[in-house]
């Protein structure tokens, strides 16, 4: 057991350290040779099951996963030569990054699919300090279940003083008895019902994350969950402190880190000390009705720190504009339909209304305002600056996490405040939320739901920011 996991530790460690390797020296992400450093999706191999399981083939960025921490500080570039070594086109989204829409991974919306053994330079330098992650936006209810993900880490210019940071990345695996990864892609009930919820659990892609801390030690977690479907519910043990980001946007003020959830997509960034004594440890938990279990375990070793008296500082805020005055926004309205359960009675696709068999025999359960299938027109059309109000009005019988491509938004409770910048928010069953944001970035932008069960199977439109 310890053999093995110490073998994956340090396959994973090599991984990790290639982006604050290739960080030193200008311009960082230019290689010798001149070319831009190569991202390469491929097949690989991953110990995810215990030792007297074979190891799980997968496919992760350099062959890994996660694939390799990206790390820059605010202000840098970010150039990768996307390599596609898979059986299959791909792309690869910057999930969160109020990119250039050109770099934003979309296919057809933004850029043309890469094709196996082809090349696509991203090249892009993103705006805000946070927690941002990449990920493959192609038949992503295969590509990321196979485990095409990693984070990306903008670094603040003037960052909080802590005494080292995790990156920690939850994910979902549905493992078959050979612990290879189960063959039920594109399954229409899992379309229909929560999405690829699996059976298999892991943080980095270790099912038992551990390492060691210790006493009063001021730790930054990175949470991210790259799960194609599983909202996590997780709590610390032993570890007490603050929520100073969401998805990457710092808090204006940081809130003492209680209970929080993350559905797939979301992020939170946790400045934590260590409680927890000597020779015992500390945890993040998933809490599951009356259960918890450990996701990520610190061992208390030594007690040498001093304690820490003062909260952290918030984080530095980033460059997102304000929003504009709501009364007079620009108001639109996302009717979230289908599924299981769901009041769905006909939607369209390919121009003809079809009941919830016909729609089920070309793969479709969901639909937004009455469309099954990405619209050949924008959603709808925004001047560049103007604030957006959206009201999505979830019809499902399921929970989805909404997402927002190029932009960051905000909440709007019905008394009118406005809460923390998010990219990604749950919309529970028959729960309706409204968002808005100030449509400043150029280009043909996603909204879906980031279970990609459900964005395939219809909850995925575009608009556009003229
Ligand atoms: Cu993280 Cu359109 O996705
Ligand atoms: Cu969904």
């Amino acid at each position: 057991m310890i053999h093995s996991r110490r073998e994956f530790l340090r396959r994973a460690g090599a991984a990790a350290f290639v982006g604050p390797a290739l960080g030193a020296g200008a311009p960082w992400a230019r290689a010798q040779d001149g070319e831009a450093v190569a991202l390469h999706a491929r097949p690989g191999n991953v110990r995810l099951a215990p030792p007297d399981y074979p190891e799980t083939p997968i496919w992760g960025y350099d062959g890994l996963v996660p694939g390799p921490t990206i790390r820059v500080r605010q202000g840098e570039r970010v150039m990768r030569r996307f390599v596609n070594g898979l059986p299959q086109p791909s792309t690869v989204h910057w999930h969160g990054i109020r990119i250039e829409n050109a770099m934003d991974g979309a296919p057809e919306l933004t850029q043309a699919l890469v094709e196996p053994g082809a090349e696509f330079l991203y090249d892009f330098e993103p705006p805000d300090a946070g927690t941002w992650w990449y990920h493959s936006h192609h038949r992503a209810f295969e590509q990321m279940a196979r485990g095409l993900y990693g984070a990306l880490v903008v670094e603040e210019r003037d960052a909080p003083e802590v005494d080292r940071e995790e990156v920690l990345i939850l994910d979902d695996w549905r493992l078959a008895e050979d612990a290879s990864l189960h063959a039920s892609f594109g399954a229409l009930h899992d379309w229909a019902h929560a999405g690829r919820i699996g059976n298999w659990i892991t943080v980095n892609g270790d099912a038992a994350w551990s390492r060691e801390a210790s006493r009063h030690e001021r730790l930054r977690l990175r949470v991210l969950n790259a799960a194609n479907a599983r909202i996590f519910s997780l709590a610390l043990k032993g570890l007490e402190g603050w929520v100073v980001a969401l998805d990457g946007q710092p808090l204006p003020v940081p809130e003492a880190a209680g209970p929080f959830v993350l559905a797939p997509g979301q992020r939170a960034d946790l400045i934590v000390d260590v409680a927890a004594g000597e020779g015992e440890e500390a945890f993040l938990v998933s809490r599951e009705r009356d259960d918890s279990y450990a996701l990520a375990t610190f061992p208390v070793r030594g007690a040498s720190r001093e304690v820490r008296l003062s909260a952290p500082a918030p984080l530095p805020p980033n460059p997102v504009p304000a929003l504009g005055d709501l009364a007079h926004a620009r108001r639109e309205i996302l009717r979230m339909d289908g599924g299981a359960m769901g009041r769905m009675r006909e939607a369209v696709l390919g121009g003809r209304t079809g009941g919830a068999r016909e729609l089920a025999a070309p793969g479709r359960a969901g639909a937004f305002n009455g469309l099954a299938e990405m619209p050949d027109m924008p959603f709808f059309t925004a001047d560049r600056g103007e604030t957006v109000r959206l009201a999505m009005i979830n019809e499902t019988a399921w929970p989805h996490g909404m997402h927002l491509h190029g932009h960051h938004f905000r909440a709007i409770a019905p008394d009118g405040t406005a809460g923390p910048l998010r990219d990604t928010l749950l919309v529970d069953r028959s729960e309706s939320v409204e968002i808005a944001f100030v449509a400043d970035n150029p280009g043909d932008w996603l909204l879906h739901c980031h279970m990609p069960e459900h964005s395939i199977s219809g909850m995925m439109t575009w608009f556009r920011v003229a």
